[in-house]
């Protein structure tokens, strides 16, 4: 591979090279890849708190320490080859062709993972390591991944099959915690600062806290950013220097923005979380304040309560379905398919059909859920629509001899007799429990006849089972 960007830089056009190697290309929605996703999160927050905590404190790390940073270090090199192997998609196009995923790194992001890579502070400690600002400081590269944070937490609104409400609050709360931390970190730093080079005048002084421990000084100084930040201020901590004065005043100002932001965020988040149950808490305030205007009598209110929390336990809400009517033919039948994978298991006359046959049904079925005790079908009236039974218990009866003909359950299908003959309802069928059914409409009923004969057949051989058996 040439490499036109840099071509005097021996050590870029090697890296480039290598990262040609006999690697496969990783789809960004492999499990692998999410995984690695997590790791470099984690490892960029690691280092958006440690860093600017080092050069403000400048604690002597060793051990564990520097094994963490070795570790995140060379993670993030890693990801820099990875990212050479990494598919993408272009207006919905997979792309996995090694050439264009390597121009489009190269031309993107590669100079700044680089850069955010850059082992200065490796080479600091080993000339200068006593200088632990200098080693803290080399280390700020790191935070050049920051955006990365940001960008995978957004693929993950969209992607990852978690609430994104409890994603977004997630990257709103490591952004406050952040923000927080880095104000603490400067407070510090620059009341360390005063204290050493300057006026020998400052906060850190009149608390008396210069000489005393990391710990004791972090949490001052955190204590302060938040209460600052906040506008609470309780005035316990406070500038003593004009330096001091203009950060506090900064600090005090973009907190009356950043929380203005934050409060609208948290809200609008809060609601979000489960829309759909505000939704149906909406609906059923509605209703209740309806029937009591309209003096619907206690038990039909009781009732109706009931079917509303039926749906929303077990469906959530159904109407949510025809939502999904904006969809393009080939997109809503799949998502039918999944919909309506249960029914189609569990009705035995579609066992065996073909894939167009379960395609044309499954379009042209709609849900419905009745409460207990309700007819669906009143004999001798005319019947428009057959149903399929997907969960629950129906009765069928004679309301003119009072003899019950069967109970109904899941998987099985009545009212086709009406549409296979023309004629009124032969029976009365009402609920025995809570019943989720799929609607078939006559016209629709028709078509699906017409293009399926072996369909059809089975249809009329049961109605005329059951039409034969009720008129003997
Ligand atoms: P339909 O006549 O349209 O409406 C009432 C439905 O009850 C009828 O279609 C059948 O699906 C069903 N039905 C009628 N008689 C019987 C029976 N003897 N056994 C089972 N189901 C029946």
């Amino acid at each position: 591979m040439k490499c036109y960007k840099y071509p005097k830089c021996f050590f870029i056009r090697k890296l480039l090279r290598m990262t040609t190697l006999k690697i496969p290309i990783f789809r960004p929605d492999s499990q692998f890849i999410r995984l690695w996703e997590i790791l470099i999160v984690s490892i960029t927050i690691y280092n958006a708190f440690i860093v600017p905590f080092r050069i403000s404190f400048q604690p002597n790390f060793y051990g564990t320490w520097i094994l963490l940073d070795l570790i995140g270090d060379t993670i993030l090199i890693a990801d820099i080859f990875l990212r050479f192997h990494l598919g993408y998609f272009k207006y919905g196009e997979y792309i996995e062709d090694k050439k264009k995923i390597a121009k489009r790194y190269r031309y993107q992001l590669f100079r700044r993972h680089l850069i955010a890579s850059f082992p200065g502070d490796l080479i600091a400690r080993i000339f200068l390591p006593n200088l632990l600002f200098i080693i803290a400081l080399l280390r700020l590269p790191r935070l050049l991944r920051l955006p990365q944070f940001f960008r995978i937490f957004n693929r993950w609104e969209i992607n990852v099959n978690i609430n994104p409400t409890l994603i977004r609050m997630c990257k709103l709360i490591i952004f406050i915690a952040l923000i927080n931390h880095w104000v603490g970190c400067g407070w510090f730093l620059i009341g360390n600062l005063e204290t050493n080079f300057g006026s020998g005048d400052s906060w850190l002084i009149n608390k008396s806290l210069e000489s005393l421990d990391t710990r004791t000084q972090y949490i001052n100084s955190l204590y302060w950013a938040i209460t600052t930040l906040t506008t609470v201020g309780y005035g316990d901590i406070t500038p003593a220097t004009e330096i001091e004065i203009i950060f506090t005043v900064m600090v005090m100002f973009s907190g009356i923005s950043m929380y203005a932001y934050i409060i609208g965020n948290v809200s609008s988040l809060i609601s979000n979380l489960d829309a759909a149950q505000a939704r149906y808490r909406e609906k059923l305030d509605q209703i209740t304040t309806y029937m009591r205007d309209n003096k619907i009598p206690p038990i039909l209110q009781h009732k109706i309560r009931d079917y509303y929390q039926y749906r929303w336990i077990e469906n959530r809400d159904i109407r949510d379905y025809y939502i999904l009517d904006e969809l393009p033919y080939p997109l809503k039948t799949k998502l039918a398919l999944q919909l309506h994978k249960e029914v189609i298991k569990k009705v035995p006359i579609f066992q065996g059909s073909s894939p167009q046959f379960i395609e044309e049904i499954v379009m042209a079925l709609k849900p419905e859920i009745l409460p207990p005790n309700e007819y669906i079908i009143r004999e001798g009236n005319l019947g428009n629509e057959m149903y399929f039974i997907k969960r629950g218990l129906v009765q069928v009866f004679s309301e003119k001899t009072g003899s019950i003909y069967r109970n109904m359950v899941a998987g099985t299908f009545f009212g086709e007799i009406a549409l296979v003959y023309e004629q009124p309802r032969t029976a009365s069928i009402i609920t025995l429990t809570y019943c989720e059914l799929f609607v078939l409409h006559k016209e629709d009923f028709k078509k699906v006849l017409e293009n399926y004969p072996y369909f059809a057949s089975n249809v009329r051989k049961i109605a005329k089972e059951r039409y034969e058996g009720e008129n003997k």
